[in-house]
């Protein structure tokens, strides 16, 4: 697991970037795992800059989304299907049919679509690399505080904090949804490599339980910790309660330093 705190929000989504852009350069087939919320939006924009800079294509790029609400519809500008839309793929060249969300409505068998959801992302080799934002609560996805390890995709009921804090999304009085359709937390963690964004005072003491607490489903981000290839990327106001600071800063730059040596001596 690794810690990178850069000094502020469009930092961290500029160092996100350039994992993206390293692993596409290496695997233009990438298999991306996708997240929505406020966090991830930065990103979005700055990898739709370096597309249109052409600097960077999608066009062989599958994506996997995390979650979607149950009762919305896709066009519903609250949906996590419309989010994606109008904030990452209709700015870029990612053919649409190789864009997976899951989608259950009220009528649909929720076992069903969840196992073909697991399927198309087995079909497809697995996740290379998934983008996580966290919820207050720890949650990663919508898998809320006692999702257990072997979770995988299915449809959870969200916690009212989830659910205090995504109303602000919502108009007064407008239908918000108490349930959610996610990946599960053995399907976020057979993904090969996980990037963890997040930004904010507000997100400080569950990036500190995440990162240096125990590992326990109260806090499912923690359950990170038993992954190989972990990167939390967070901003100083998201570490400001992290005990261990000077050793991830230390961390962080000698493995940019062996890194650069690395790359240079590829040229
Ligand atoms: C939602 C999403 C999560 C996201 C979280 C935090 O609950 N399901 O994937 O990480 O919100 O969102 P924000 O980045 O807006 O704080």
């Amino acid at each position: 697991m690794q810690v990178i705190i850069s000094s502020d929000p469009q930092s961290v989504a500029d160092r996100a970037s350039l994992f993206i852009k390293r692993k596409l350069e290496k695997n233009p087939q990438l298999i991306l795992g996708l997240s929505t919320g406020s966090t991830p939006l930065k990103l979005y924009q700055k990898l739709i800059n370096l597309y249109k800079k052409q600097l960077m294509s999608f066009k062989t790029t599958t994506t996997f989304n995390l979650d979607e609400y149950i009762g919305l519809a896709s066009d519903h500008p609250q949906s996590y299907h419309y989010f994606m839309k109008e904030n990452f793929f209709k700015h870029i060249d990612i053919n649409l049919t190789n864009t997976y969300i899951p989608q259950c409505n009220q009528k649909q068998n929720p076992f069903l679509i969840a196992e073909t959801y697991e399927e198309n992302i087995k079909q497809c080799g697995g996740i290379d690399l998934q983008i996580l934002g966290i919820g207050r609560n720890g949650h990663i996805g919508f898998n809320e505080p006692s999702s257990s390890l072997s979770s995988k995709t299915r449809i959870k009921t969200l916690t009212k904090e989830t659910i205090a804090d995504n109303s602000r999304f919502f108009k007064q009085g407008e239908f918000q949804p108490i349930q959610a359709i996610t990946m599960g937390m053995q399907t976020i963690l057979a993904a090969k490599m996980i990037i963890l964004l997040a930004t904010g005072k507000h997100k400080a003491e569950a990036v500190q339980k995440a990162v240096e607490g125990p590992v326990s489903a109260s806090c499912p981000a923690s359950l990170l910790q038993f992954h190989q290839h972990t990167v939390f990327l967070i901003d100083e106001d998201a570490s400001s309660q992290l005990k261990n600071k000077s050793y991830y800063y230390h961390v962080d730059d000698l493995t940019q330093k062996i890194e650069n040596l690395y790359r240079l001596s590829d040229i």
